[in-house]
């Protein structure tokens, strides 16, 4: 199973915001990284595949079918899409949040989902959680709840949207192994938006850099994030070096004179 993405184009609001985007086949089972500086079109592009928002595109095709064709839930069924801003909460438990969402396309009785989404909180350590109101939730949980939901009924794609901006750093590390695991599992392609060039280099397969509502780069991060493309893209003086444990880390030297101004241009 691949998706296959060539020539997507949107525009909002007569502003062009992503341009010619093409990518070479994103294969199910791996985890693929989406970077860029801020206002750089990640959101845009996860909204687009999930055709929350319109674009065009010479191809968009899911292992064959155009995606573009399906409606609204059976697209949503193939690529579920978890937003970065996570929606008003409602006053549901944790659990009962999750049960909606496996039952959310069936009538069958909400307690049937039971087993299943307790399953999913024990995989994402949140099993103590089960209970408790959404409302009484800090940020984190709220976000781990999300990604939760998002991880019922595996689709065949999952878009996650900064999945790991508000957790503490065991959870951080604890979600980007678990997701790794998922999608090899399930034969899962997860697109996962990352701020942190650590978390590409140790979690993820491949790397999609977008600058400016078009491509910078493509390919596998260790590869990719080169000190040149951190100073052109990301305004830092960077280095990557192996650690003892033979682990690429990326160190910062400094962020580089005079770039900042220009990284958020309009097209
Ligand atoms: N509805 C809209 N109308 C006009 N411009 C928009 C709209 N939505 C987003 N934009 C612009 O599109 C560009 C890309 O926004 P997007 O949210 O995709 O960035 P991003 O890479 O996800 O950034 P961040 O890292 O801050 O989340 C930005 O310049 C933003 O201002
Ligand atoms: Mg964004």
């Amino acid at each position: 199973m691949s998706l296959q993405i060539e020539a997507l184009n949107c525009e909002l609001n007569g502003q062009t915001i992503l341009h010619d985007i093409s990518l070479p086949a994103l294969q199910s089972g791996t985890v693929v990284a989406l970077a860029g500086p801020n206002g750089s079109g990640k959101s845009t592009l996860m909204r687009a595949l999930a055709g929350i928002i319109p674009a065009r595109s010479k191809r968009l095709c899911l292992n064959g079918t155009d995606l573009t064709r399906l409606g609204e839930l059976d697209r949503a069924d193939q690529l579920r899409y978890l937003p970065q801003d996570l929606p008003p909460l409602l006053d549901l438990t944790v659990l009962d949040a999750l049960r909606v969402a496996l039952n959310a396309r069936k009538r069958a009785a909400r307690t049937a989902a039971a087993p299943e989404a307790l399953a999913i909180l024990t995989e994402l350590e949140l099993s103590h959680l089960a209970e408790r109101s959404l409302r009484t939730l800090s940020g984190g949980q709220r976000q781990l709840t999300g990604l939760a939901q998002a991880l019922c009924r595996p689709p065949r794609v999952l878009l996650l949207d900064e999945p790991v901006s508000a957790l503490d750093l065991h959870f951080q590390h604890h979600i980007l192994r678990t997701l790794r695991t998922l999608s090899k599992r399930h034969s899962l392609l997860i697109i996962v938006v990352l701020h942190d060039l650590n978390h590409v280099l140790r979690y993820t397969d491949h790397v999609v850099v977008l600058h400016q509502g078009g491509i910078a780069a493509t390919g596998i991060p260790g590869k990719v994030l080169t000190p040149e493309l951190l100073n052109a893209v990301f305004a830092v003086q960077a280095r990557l070096e192996t650690c003892s444990q033979g682990i690429l880390h990326l160190i910062i030297d400094q962020p580089s004179p005079g770039l900042s101004s220009t990284r958020d241009q309009t097209l």
